[in-house]
């Protein structure tokens, strides 16, 4: 694939479903990740694994992200994948969380890189589609081996190496270790993507200075699609478009879990929408009580015309 500004949505787990990622890619986001997807709950076609796969067809090029740590599952949900039709496959190899490691998948698996290896070259010979790994920088200080994981991965042909310089212990804390992610790219010759604190276009250019030649952008992204526009050069949303964006992406969170699970997923984003704008918390409290669609819609026009003084 061919990027422009190279600038991606990364995957965020509760977060990257489509309604996210049209607004994102409609601001700039080039190239999207679904949320990571147990491959055992693909195989055994769970509704939580399957209801990941939804999209519409505007929604590419999207990479299928799964996490386990089996290799023979890994070959078979690839392949699942594959005929899903979807554009690559993304291997996890640095979510942190308890329920994840715990069953040696996510960054565990960076702890014992030669199950790692074959479970990577399960998948790369089982597809025919670009193969990457998003790792961390290792499980904790001692121990930050993503070099030379990412070079054992090169060799049996994955395409990218994505890279979260934290290590496990880290979590989401601190400033992302750079140098890690600078010896990375000195290190493979595939492509590296810098993944981590992403917000400004200094955090772009350090990146790229490091030797990085593409960027994500996760929590930056939460209710601010208008990041990818900003990185590109372009202004901060207005009142309008807040508005706009908010009310569009309640309806498709809706049509795409229903209504009453739309509006708990909406709740999640309903801070970072009016972040900076006046009576925002004031905003949240209440509107974070409403359980139907369309009494939050009328919430959000309110509020909206409370600040531009024009009737909702
Ligand atoms: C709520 C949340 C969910 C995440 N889910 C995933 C995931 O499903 N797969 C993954 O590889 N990384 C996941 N991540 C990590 C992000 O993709 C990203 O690497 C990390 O948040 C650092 O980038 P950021 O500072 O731009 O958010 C998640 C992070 C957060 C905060």
């Amino acid at each position: 694939m061919v990027f422009k500004a190279a600038l991606f949505l990364a995957p965020l787990s509760g977060y990257t479903s489509w309604p996210m990622r049209m607004l994102c890619r409609e601001q700039g986001a080039e190239l999207c990740y679904t949320e990571m997807i147990s491959a055992a709950g693909l195989l055994r076609k769970a509704g939580s694994a399957r209801a990941i796969l939804k999209r519409p067809e505007g929604d590419r090029p999207l990479i299928a992200q799964i996490f386990t740590s089996s290799a023979s599952e890994a070959a078979q949900a690839a392949r699942v994948l594959e005929d899903e039709g979807f554009d690559g496959i993304d291997i996890n190899m640095g979510c942190p969380v308890k329920k994840v490691v715990g069953k040696g998948a996510g960054v565990a698996l960076m702890t014992d890189p030669a199950k790692a290896l074959s479970l990577v070259e399960a998948v790369v010979r089982s597809v025919d589609l670009p193969v990457s790994v998003k790792l961390r920088a290792g499980w904790d200080a001692s121990s930050m081996n993503a070099c030379e994981c990412a070079s054992l991965f090169e060799a049996v042909g994955i395409d990218t190496v994505v890279l979260h310089p934290r290590t496990r212990t880290d979590m989401y804390r601190g400033t992302p270790r750079w140098g890690e992610l600078e010896r990375l790219a000195r290190t493979v010759k595939i492509p590296v993507v810098a993944s981590g604190d992403i917000r400004g276009v200094e955090d772009v250019e350090r990146a790229r200075s490091l030797g990085a030649r593409a960027f994500m952008v996760g929590r930056g992204a939460i209710g601010n699609p208008w990041i990818f526009r900003q990185l590109l050069g372009g202004g901060p949303p207005s009142l309008e478009e807040r508005e706009d964006v908010m009310i569009r992406h309640l309806d498709a969170l809706c049509s795409l879990h229903g209504s009453r699970l739309g509006v708990l997923h909406m709740r999640k984003f309903l801070s970072p929408y009016v972040k900076g704008v006046q009576g925002a918390a004031r905003f949240r409290a209440q509107a974070c009580t409403i359980d139907n669609p369309k009494a939050l819609e009328a919430a959000v026009r309110d509020f909206f015309a409370s600040q531009t003084g024009k009737a909702p």
